[in-house]
């Protein structure tokens, strides 16, 4: 079967009235994909860039509420720096091309992570993405760069015990708490996907993800399509979401 004729098919399987309203997405397995093409890992890089630009075109067109795309991990700056120098080129190139349709399509742009370890360029064109997109109310884009769910958690410890120290707050719940991440004002993710047949978190979303249906797939991330896309959502429908309860 074509590929348009197996979209069109999973289309007529989603409920779109249960479509997650928060995926989140560890894009793994660029490196992988260009090595068994013989190519240099940062081909794998450059070719998850046209493959974010597709998903994030697809999903806000369907209606996805926010998308967090994990783009470089707080451990990814243990790679070679050669490597770690390329990924950081990536940002500019991505939003030169991208933000016209980004705004015409009304996403929000957002940059999560440690963002005072990012190069002062690759902040800057996160933050001029994230100011011309500021008035948007369509999906809420974020990318999780330099991020770490444990950093993100730390920070928002010391957050709180400076707010706590300035008599700001006198205690923290569950809903307060998650006011000091960087996904604050938005509903948890409810569809993780994870590419490249990698079964783990590499420290993604960690409070976030209490209760996200977790969805794996094979398929390296250059090679990820709206197809792909399609069956995580059909898969995450069939899902019985119980939340503790029977
Ligand atoms: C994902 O692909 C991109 C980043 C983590 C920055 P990888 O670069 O991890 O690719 P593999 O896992 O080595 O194949
Ligand atoms: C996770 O992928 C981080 C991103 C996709 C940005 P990694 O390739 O860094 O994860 P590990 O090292 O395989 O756990
Ligand atoms: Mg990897």
């Amino acid at each position: 079967m074509e590929i348009k004729d197996q979209e069109k098919e999973l289309l007529s399987l989603i409920d779109p009235d249960k479509l997650p309203v928060h995926i989140a997405i560890i894009m793994d397995g660029n490196g992988r994909w260009a090595q068994e093409r013989d190519l240099p890992r940062q081909e794998g890089h450059r070719q998850g860039v046209e493959t974010v630009r597709e998903i994030v075109r697809y999903s806000s067109k369907m209606g996805i509420g926010a998308l967090t795309l994990f783009a470089f991990s707080t451990e990814n700056w243990k790679r070679p720096p050669g490597e770690v120098s390329f990924l950081m080129s990536l940002p500019e190139k991505y939003f030169k091309t991208e933000l016209p349709e980004l705004i015409r399509n009304n996403v929000k742009v957002n940059l999560v992570g440690d963002e005072e370890k990012l190069p002062r360029k690759v902040r800057r064109i996160i933050r001029e993405g994230a100011e011309a997109t500021a008035a948007n109310s369509g999906m809420v884009l974020n990318f999780a760069l330099s991020y770490g769910g444990r950093w993100e958690i730390i920070q928002a410890v010391n957050r709180i015990i400076e707010d706590a120290a300035a008599g700001k707050i006198k205690k923290v719940d569950d809903e307060i708490f998650s006011q000091y991440l960087c996904t604050a004002n938005l509903p948890d993710p409810d569809l993780m996907i994870r590419t490249s047949g990698e079964y783990r978190i590499s420290n993604f979303l960690l409070w976030q993800i209490a209760y996200c249906e977790l969805v794996y797939t094979e398929t390296y991330w250059p090679s990820f399509t709206t197809l792909d896309l399609l069956k995580a959502v059909h898969e995450f429908q069939q899902r019985k979401r119980r939340f503790g309860k029977i």
